[in-house]
């Protein structure tokens, strides 16, 4: 690879040319493969090339449906981004299986966000304090023309705090401010807001008379939202009682079923080394609803996982209870999502996936993305406890094999059937591949 400076500059075929000329001899194959994934239509690949800088063509991901979920007693079919292959099918069999027990029940706990201005500043605390007090009606006033929009749509600034930091930081402070943000999520509201509001304050300190010289210097370190949104918080829920659980493999019965069930969820609970898979399997189903309706993962990620930590040590987000013979399993964590603005009304699937969502303002939104959260956990651990892993992702993921080794149609229709009674692994599908009987 060579240095470049101007590449943002180039044309996208230059970017092409040039980066094919790095990456192989061929460099016909790899740029006929990079153009191979522009859209058809030029004005639709142009929305996609203005979403970011040195945009040079499209990574394909799945675009899969899970129908079935019963949420609120409302039916639903959930568009998911994924390219993990058992993800979809375990979402849609915990749906079906919730489906005839009572479907996912929810409800939104809080809606606040929250950001804030970080400075320094060296003086006297007590007069800090006394200036944030007199000043604090100004500064909200400042924003004023800022916060009307959201004001009208039911939203804006809920407070603004000082906050004292200088046992963790010498002469460091913080004006925290909380927000609501209606249907969006709200990161450019709120950082213009904080941003004018850290301008104010520290003109504003300036002029302050009572202030030495000193103190009338607040260094702004910076200003922005934090994706840290504990008070943003959802929680959904299944339950029924412990007979109407089934049966399930190897004949387990259903008190079996839900007692190894709770305490898989409680282990979780302790042990760290588990609780980061057990959520990565949430995150599994959060994610990809997330991304088919447009809105930032990782800031989602991000959150869920400090809120994972809060108490000081990392654990599983969800919960598990038995009680009265009722087995009820629940996931409670923050999310902060939008239904206008940003990507969501830009990505013309994003559109679409919210249409299949019936059109859902950021309330329902976050109750349909921890429903999909807590189906996937309840896949995972239901397998994890019956029959294992492996069984139901190696199927899933047996075409795969196939794909990469380059199977033909009748070898694949082969090793399906092949396999429907064994365990899938990569040795194993190349064996059978490379035996005779199959390339006969
Ligand atoms: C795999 O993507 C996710 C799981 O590992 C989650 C879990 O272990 O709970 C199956």
């Amino acid at each position: 690879m060579k240095e470049i400076t101007g590449f943002s500059k180039l044309t996208k075929d230059q970017k092409i040319d040039w980066l094919a000329a790095q990456v192989s001899e061929k460099s016909a194959k790899t740029i006929l493969n990079i153009k191979n994934y522009w859209h058809s239509s030029v004005d639709e690949q142009k929305i996609f090339d203005e979403f970011s800088e040195n945009t040079i063509s499209n990574f394909y991901c799945p675009y899969g449906i899970a129908p079935n979920f019963l949420i609120n007693n409302e039916l639903y079919s959930i568009p998911l981004v994924i390219e993990e292959s058992s993800v979809v099918a375990a979402a849609s069999k915990s749906a079906k299986y919730w489906l005839t027990r009572g479907g996912f029940k929810t409800r939104v706990i809080s809606t606040t966000k929250v950001g804030q201005v970080h400075f320094i500043w060296k003086g006297d605390k007590e007069k800090l304090k006394n200036f944030f007090s007199l000043v604090k009606s100004e500064l909200l006033f400042s924003v004023k023309d800022l916060v009307s929009n959201m004001e009208k749509r039911g939203g804006g600034i809920l407070d603004i705090q000082l906050m004292d930091k200088t046992k963790d930081l010498d002469h460091y402070f913080q004006i925290e401010a909380k927000f609501e943000t209606c249907d969006a999520m709200g990161a450019n509201f709120i950082n213009s807001v904080l941003e004018e509001l850290a301008s104010q304050f520290r003109s504003l300190a300036l002029s302050f008379d009572t202030f030495t010289d000193a103190e009338k210097e607040v260094e702004i370190i910076m200003s922005i939202l934090s994706n840290y949104t504990p008070e943003c918080l959802v929680q959904a829920y299944v339950e029924c009682p412990i007979e109407d659980l089934g049966i399930f493999p190897n004949n387990m019965t259903s008190t079996e079923f839900a007692e190894k069930f709770e305490r898989a969820v409680k282990i979780a609970k302790i042990d760290t080394s588990r609780a980061v898979t057990h959520n990565k399997g949430i995150f599994n189903g959060i994610d990809a609803v997330v991304l088919a309706t447009g809105n930032d993962f990782r800031a989602i990620e991000a959150c869920g996982h400090a809120y994972a930590s809060r108490d000081g040590k990392y654990r599983g987000l969800s919960s598990c209870t038995i009680k009265n013979n009722i087995f009820r399993f629940e996931l409670t964590m923050p999310v902060a999502l939008g239904t206008v603005g940003g990507l969501t009304s830009l990505h013309p699937l994003s559109k679409t996936s919210l249409e299949i969502l019936k059109n859902p303002n950021a309330r329902k939104l976050m109750q349909i993305v921890a429903t999909v959260g807590l189906a996937q956990n309840f896949g995972a651990v239901r397998s994890l406890v019956t029959t294992g892993i492996q069984q139901g992702h190696m199927k899933m993921h047996l075409l795969n094999i196939l794909n990469q080794l380059n199977a033909n149609e009748e070898q694949i229709k082969f090793a399906k059937t092949y396999f429907q009674d064994k365990t899938v692994s990569f040795s194993k599908v190349r064996e059978l591949l490379t035996s005779k009987s199959t390339l006969q």
